[in-house]
Formats: C-alpha cells, sequence, structure tokens
C-alpha cells in the first residue's frame, strides 16, 4: 500500500534558525534546507525554494523578484527572522501576491540594551581600557587616563522614536538624561512618554544632530534612510559627540564617518550594523574611538529563540490563511485566497 500522501505545507528554510523555532517549523511543515549555519549561495537558494509554500529566510539572504520566481506558484509567504527587511524585495513581493512578514517587538529589549552597551563603551572607553590592561600597558592610576565624557545629564539624541527609539530612551531614564529625537510620525502622544521623563519631539533632524551629545539611530533601512547621516550632518553634530548605531549600516555614510572622526569632529562611535557587512570602510578598523560588535542588537539565547518561533509562527498563520500580526505588506492580505491547502 502507498504511504498516504502528507498534507503538510512545504516551507523552505535558509539557514539553521534556533529552537523552539526549528521544532515548531518540523511539525508544522515539511522542512527543507536549514541544515547549516551559514548564507547559501544564490543557487542554492533558487533551486531550493522551489515548490515551496512558505520561504523563512534572514538577513543575509537577498529575496528579490527572482527568487519569488523560482519559489512557483504555491509561494504564500515570506517569513523573515528579523525587525529589518532591507533584505527583501518587498515590492516585488507585493505585485506577485506574496505576504512577507517580519519579528518584530521581541527583539526590541535586547537591541536597546546592546544600543546602551555601546553608548556606555564608547563614552567611557571600556574597550580602550580592556586593551590596555591585556596588552600590558596598564602602569600604574593616573588623574588622565583614558578620559572618558559624563553620560549622566547628558542630552541623548534618537532618530527614530519606534518600538526601539523608545526602549533605549526609557533606559536614559536611569541617567537623568534629556531626550531629543526625530520621528517619521510626528511627537508621540502623551500616554507614550513615561512620567518624569524629558522626551522632546523635534520637527527636524538636524536640531537632533545639533542639540545631542550621543546620537543613537533606530530607523528602517530604505530609500529615504539610505546615508541619511553623511558628512553634513555629522559635522551638525556637535564637537566631541558620539554616534552610535544598531540599526542598518547603510542609514550612515561609512567613509564619511571615518573622516570626522579621524579629523577629531566627533569623539567616538558605537557601530554595531555596517554599510557593506561584513566589510568595513578604510580606516574604521584603526581608529582608537569607535567600538566595534558583529551585529549583535538581537543576539541573546532568549530573543534568538523567539525570533525563531515567531517566525515561523508567521508562517503558519500565512500558509492557514489565519490573521497574521506582522504583516510588512498587508495591503496583500484581502488578495491571499483561500488557504494553501485548497490548491492541493
Ligand atoms: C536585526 O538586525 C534585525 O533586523 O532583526
Amino acid at each position: 500500500m502507498n504511504a498516504p500522501m502528507s498534507t503538510k505545507p512545504r516551507l523552505f528554510l535558509t539557514r539553521r534558525i534556533p529552537e523552539p523555532g526549528f521544532s515548531l517549523a518540523q511539525e508544522a511543515f515539511i522542512v527543507t534546507g536549514g541544515d547549516e549555519d551559514r548564507p547559501l549561495e544564490r543557487d542554492s537558494l533558487l533551486r531550493g525554494v522551489a515548490g515551496a509554500d512558505a520561504l523563512l529566510c534572514l538577513l543575509t539572504d537577498t529575496v528579490d523578484g527572482a527568487v519569488i520566481d523560482a519559489a512557483g506558484p504555491r509561494l504564500r509567504v515570506i517569513s523573515n527572522m528579523a525587525v529589518g527587511f532591507d533584505n527583501i524585495d518587498v515590492p516585488a513581493a507585493t505585485e506577485r501576491g506574496i505576504l512577507v512578514t517580519n519579528t518584530p517587538g521581541v527583539l526590541t529589549d535586547a537591541t536597546a540594551d546592546l544600543a546602551w552597551a555601546l553608548i556606555l563603551s564608547v563614552a567611557r572607553r571600556v574597550v580602550e581600557g580592556d586593551r590596555m590592561v591585556r596588552e600590558g600597558r596598564f602602569e600604574e592610576w593616573s588623574p588622565f587616563l583614558l578620559l572618558g565624557r559624563a553620560v549622566a545629564g547628558a542630552t541623548l539624541g534618537i532618530v527614530g522614536m519606534g518600538r526601539i527609539g523608545q526602549a533605549v530612551a526609557r533606559r536614559a531614564l536611569g541617567w537623568d538624561m534629556r531626550v531629543v529625537y526625530a520621528r517619521k510620525s510626528g511627537p508621540l502622544r502623551p500616554e507614550q512618554v513615561p512620567p518624569g521623563a524629558r522626551w522632546e519631539h523635534q520637527q527636524d533632524l538636524d536640531d537632533v544632530l545639533r542639540q545631542a551629545d550621543i546620537v543613537s539611530l533606530h530607523v528602517p533601512l530604505d530609500a529615504a534612510t539610505r546615508h541619511l547621516i553623511g558628512s553634513r550632518e555629522l559635522h551638525l553634530m556637535r564637537p566631541g559627540a558620539f554616534l552610535v548605531n544598531t540599526a542598518r549600516g547603510p542609514i550612515v555614510d561609512e567613509r564619511a564617518l571615518v573622516e570626522a572622526l579621524a579629523e577629531g569632529h566627533l569623539g567616538g562611535a558605537g557601530l554595531d550594523v555596517y554599510e557593506s557587512e561584513p566589510c568595513l570602510a578604510p580606516g574604521l578598523a584603526g581608529l582608537s574611538n569607535v567600538v566595534l560588535l558583529p551585529h549583535l542588537g538581537s543576539a541573546t539565547v532568549e530573543t534568538r529563540g523567539r525570533m525563531a518561533e515567531l517566525a515561523v509562527q508567521n508562517a503558519i498563520a500565512a500558509v492557514n490563511a489565519e490573521p497574521v500580526e506582522n504583516a510588512v505588506n498587508p495591503e496583500v492580505l484581502s488578495r491571499m485566497m483561500s488557504p494553501w491547502i485548497d490548491q492541493i
């Protein structure tokens, strides 16, 4: 007797994902791919995705019209295990009626914590100090040794006051900081501002840059935010100010940043993301007043587990035509017809 045909939808996984996401995916789908923790070559992605109902990808995958076409007509959803989705050609997906989802919310605290780790590291020269001690250059205490700048009482500039921007600003309450912020959709409502917080909306990004001692970036990467911070903007920042980027590298013109740091206009920078990741702009790694991390914003066991789980939950909801909370292109939802099972 022939084995009964599986009625599970098919999910193509571009890369290994953490638990409990992986087990959940195996329960709900026939899973292919996901055996290795490295980005797939383009050819393997194009071949692997063929015939999938769902594609679960990561920020290291470029998903464009050709990948969607290679998937074929069963494809319902592209579920990105990331809050950012600049690796996906969303208009190409929308045109083809494919839902795109992301994983917001679950990585807010982890990313805000990392922004603060960079703020404190760069302002207080933590990494320079660590190197000095390890390299045996710490000879004795001195009143002039590795002086940083005060964070408590300083002005924090937040560019992009969404979930993560607000979480960074909330942490600034502990440092008694004034927060100046720019937000695409205007000022926050009063009830969104914690009691006692000094959060001041600025009409113009320039006004944030002119006033802040520390600027932290929290906008998504899109056509409007690519090189949002270039030479002009860096020179609007206060002499000695610090720039922190845990969002996406191309938001900053990295060559211009290296210049502004090398000429001594800025006090330092804390970067978790790079313009041509994982490559660095020439000269960046040679600067002592930068702290450089390898894109660790959401890198905690708890957060990565939740991201993987949520990415799979998004894919499950989409293939079953259930409500999907994290749709990037919700306009597709109204066009999505019956669940995948109708197509068998
Ligand atoms: C990480 O960078 C993310 O977008 O989730």
